[in-house]
């Protein structure tokens, strides 16, 4: 019997809404067809964004959307994307599959899906190949209230008030698709971009993000700190890194997504687990210039990248989701949570129809994928405080190079004051029998609810609640007490009264 210990009553850190963000690219399906289909579209939309898709993603209460890339955002000149849609410019997608973008999703379009979200907004600048005065004047555009070249410009396509954007990201992958830029050079370039992203409104200021690291280069992370970190007057709020989990660790072969065995089952949540290190070892750097951790680390791309499904196109990264994928997004999301004094927003990639998506389109049909139901089980920890809790684990695997812990857990006091207790189960054989202990606290009532299945086990367009969530049974309570068992190959979200 493995022992699982919460403390009610020692708060360790607030669980940001935002480690349980989303990002959206202009990339394969994601935004047209995935998202937006246009007003004029025979499948039900409200002002062009698809109601199925919107309505199953405000059940998982996405907290931020980043957006538009991602590689795009670097080639993306964001007034192509404003005015009558009929002039708005057309551009090759060169990163994602040559095809032609019609800009017909631009910012009001991105502002007006986060309206309907009911979330709050990322918007990554494009440093790659952007001007200073684009980014500046995007950031007026977008947040200025007076009168202003580009706040009257705003007005006459038809939107009088500002927008709030909450966060902006100023270029991506600077290291790579964004200019392949040595972290000197983009330290510096950082420091003179992000002079012009003004904050117009002191009441709603702009949380500004610098391009972090890609994995384990910490030699970006401390060159990036060291050229840009400003001791407070205002430079920057937060550092990005990007960590994507691939069976193989192999960008020339990573694997299918659902043609896989028990080896690269325990590979892929190996890897997966690999976030620890980096959030512990890109953390550290942090904490040498920043000890009081006022910088955020921002993972605002996140997930497992496959091989893309056969016969689809290899640029629209387009991948099938089973229960791996629900235990890497459980795992990670209990890291994220574990790391909330670092760690302040995370964006799975990404939203739909590209990489980890939580929701997969084909025409009028839409299936929620595991790790939909994952999100779903985990929302409840949004905006809680982390408590302190600890599981007893044993290591499992196949091979000795990708053990694994076979349980990982977090919990929460949510807002609505109960203890929110998410596990995950790594093995594929075994079910764990758990005592809950809930130090000086006496249990009133207990429900939860499990995902569980094989482990290639997914949803199809024909079959959508082959892998779905379902109301937890086997669980016994007495004083502080809660006894279960977590079957193999499980996501569990017990919600708990104290
Ligand atoms: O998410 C797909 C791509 O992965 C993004 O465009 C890029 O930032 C990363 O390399």
């Amino acid at each position: 019997m493995a022992k699982l210990y919460v403390n009610p009553n020692v708060k360790k850190g607030h669980l940001n809404p935002e480690l349980q963000g989303h990002f959206s690219e202009h990339l394969g399906r994601c935004i047209y067809e995935g998202i937006y289909v246009g007003e004029d579209s025979d499948i039900p939309n409200e002002n062009g964004m698809r109601r199925d898709v919107v309505e199953a993603l405000k059940e998982i209460r996405v907290p931020v959307l980043r957006w538009p890339g991602g590689c795009f955002a670097d080639e993306y000149h964001w007034k192509d994307g404003i005015g009558e849609k009929d002039k708005r410019k057309k551009m090759i997608n060169t990163h994602w599959g040559g095809v032609v973008e019609d800009n017909s999703f631009g910012t009001h379009e991105f502002m007006e899906l986060c309206r309907q979200l009911g979330c709050k907004s990322y918007i990554n600048g494009n440093l790659g190949s952007g001007t200073v005065q684009e980014m500046s004047e995007w950031v007026e555009y977008l947040t200025f209230k007076g009168v202003s070249p580009m706040a009257d410009l705003r007005k006459a396509n038809g939107h009088e008030e500002p927008w709030k954007i909450d966060y902006f990201g100023v270029g991506n992958e600077s290291w790579g698709c964004g200019g392949n830029m040595r972290p000197e050079y983009y330290g510096d370039l950082y420091r003179r971009y992000q002079t012009y992203v003004r904050g117009y409104d002191p009441k709603a200021p702009i949380y500004k993000i610098a391009c972090g690291a890609n994995a384990g280069d910490y030699h970006w992370t401390d060159k990036v700190l060291e050229t840009v970190f400003d001791h407070g007057s205002g430079f920057m709020n937060g550092l990005s890194l990007h960590y994507y989990t691939l069976p193989t660790g192999d960008w020339g072969k990573k694997g299918s997504s659902t043609e896989f065995d028990e080896k690269d089952w325990y590979r892929t949540l190996n890897r997966t687990l690999f976030m620890e290190t980096l959030i512990e070892r890109h953390g550290a750097i942090m904490d040498q210039y920043d000890p009081e951790k006022k910088l955020g680390m921002i993972i605002d791309e996140w997930g497992t990248w496959y091989d893309v499904e056969p016969g689809t196109n290899p640029g629209f990264l387009y991948q099938q989701n089973t229960m791996r994928d629900a235990l890497v997004a459980g795992i990670n999301l209990n890291l994220f949570n574990k790391h909330c004094d670092r760690v302040k927003m995370a964006n799975i990639a990404q939203m739909v129809n590209v990489l980890q998506a939580v929701v997969l389109t084909e025409g009028q049909r839409m299936v929620k994928t595991p790790t939909w139901h994952v999100f779903h089980m985990y929302r409840d920890h949004q905006d809680g405080e982390l408590l302190e809790s600890s599981v007893e684990t044993g290591r499992i695997g196949l091979e000795e190079e990708f053990m694994v812990p076979n349980l990982t857990e977090s919990a929460s006091l949510g807002r609505d004051g109960k203890v929110h207790v998410t596990l995950t189960n790594l093995s594929l054989e075994d079910s764990a029998q758990i005592e809950g202990i809930f130090a000086d606290a006496s249990v009133k009532s207990v429900k939860g609810t499990v995902l569980k299945g094989g482990m290639r086990e997914h949803n199809t367009f024909d079959e959508p609640e082959r892998v779905h969530a379902e109301a937890f049974g086997d669980v016994e309570a007495a004083g502080n007490r809660v006894n279960f068992t977590l079957p193999a190959c499980s996501v569990l979200h017990l919600e708990v009264t104290v």
